[in-house]
């Protein structure tokens, strides 16, 4: 299993978030997603986190297809990540979904494809569709269902590997009895502040990669944020930042790879893009490792509220 990049670009646009909370929403126009995609690769990503519920995987697809024409990079090179939204669960939908994000994509095959959520909402265009009332329109369709449906993606050559993501460890569990193709990948929401070493452990003992996602905190994110600081200015981050000589960013990237994660965080600086690939260039000793352990508190921002009483929310609140 290859999935051993350490390094990951994750391509944030919550498009779901422009009616929940308008005055937060992390909009980038369309032009610019593909810009960033090219710096990306320029210089030197490989693996493009990507997801139906982004909304911009056109634009995505029109980098990659610029930079293997340009001969910068062959569709080998990169590893491309794909997630199933909520809304296609249906094992009968996952198929017809799956290619479609690839032709927006204009590749041919996902090197992991996970099922976004292991929380299922009815199909629709809307990505959270909604009752009258302004409730998600919950589907009773069950993970491990459209789990079969993934296999069988990997059957027909269009992943070459699936996983999961936002899903528990009980999740992990009944999936893993039914699997015939076992998860390769568990992709979470990770930080000092939520180290997630349970789940880290279990996927661990059943061969899953871990990649960790909002590393940083979610500095940019429209989420709750809890905790005094927001992580890149907590005084034993920018400490070590300090004694080390390198940004904030990085000191919580090398935690993430030290503990054997992949991990995944976004810039829409060239720069930022460029100096986050030097996390790998220094190391935590066991100490320092320790202390940043040591801030966890179960803080989470991402808390899926859109999903509040679904009988697979994966949280509890
Ligand atoms: C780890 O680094 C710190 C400085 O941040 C130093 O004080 C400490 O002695 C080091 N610990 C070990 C075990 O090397
Ligand atoms: C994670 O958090 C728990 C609970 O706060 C703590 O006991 C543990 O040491 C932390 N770090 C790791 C790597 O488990």
């Amino acid at each position: 299993m290859s999935l051993r990049l350490f390094i990951f670009l994750f391509l944030l646009f919550f498009k779901a978030f422009l009616f929940l909370s308008p005055s937060l929403c992390f909009q980038m126009p369309t032009n610019e997603v593909t810009r960033l995609v090219k710096d990306a690769i320029d210089v030197g990503y490989r693996h493009i986190d990507c997801a139906d519920v982004y909304g911009n995987q056109k634009d995505v697809g029109l980098a990659i297809e610029e930079k293997i024409k340009a001969g910068a990079v062959e569709r080998k090179d990169l590893f491309i990540t794909g997630k199933l939204w909520n809304t296609k669960h249906d094992p009968q939908l996952v198929c017809a979904t799956c290619q479609n994000a690839l032709n927006e994509l204009k590749i041919t095959y996902f090197d992991n494809y996970l099922i976004h959520w292991p929380t299922g909402f009815v199909d629709s265009e809307e990505k959270y569709p909604l009752d009258a009332n302004g409730q998600t329109l919950f589907s009773n369709i069950d993970y491990v269902d459209t789990w079969r449906a993934l296999e069988a993606l990997v059957d027909a050559g269009l992943c070459r590997s699936i996983g999961l993501s936002n899903f528990n460890v009980e999740q992990i569990k009944r999936v893993f009895e039914v699997a015939r193709i076992k998860p390769a990948n568990l992709q979470i929401e990770c930080h000092p502040y939520l180290n997630q070493s349970e789940l880290i452990d279990f996927c661990r003992k059943c061969n899953i990669v871990v990649t960790a996602y909002s590393p940083l905190g979610s500095p940019h994110s429209p989420y709750n944020k809890p905790g005094t600081y927001k992580l890149l200015e907590h005084p034993l981050i920018v400490d070590l930042a300090l004694s080390y000589k390198r940004a904030p960013a990085l000191i919580l990237l090398l935690y993430q790879i030290q503990r054997g994660n992949a991990v995944i965080t976004m810039s829409t600086k060239r720069e930022h893009m460029a100096d986050n690939l030097n996390a790998c260039s220094f190391e935590l000793n066991e100490t320092e490792m320790k202390r940043i352990d040591e801030l966890n508190f179960n803080g989470r921002y991402n808390l899926m509220e859109n999903a509040k009483g679904h009988p697979h929310h994966p949280f509890e609140y």
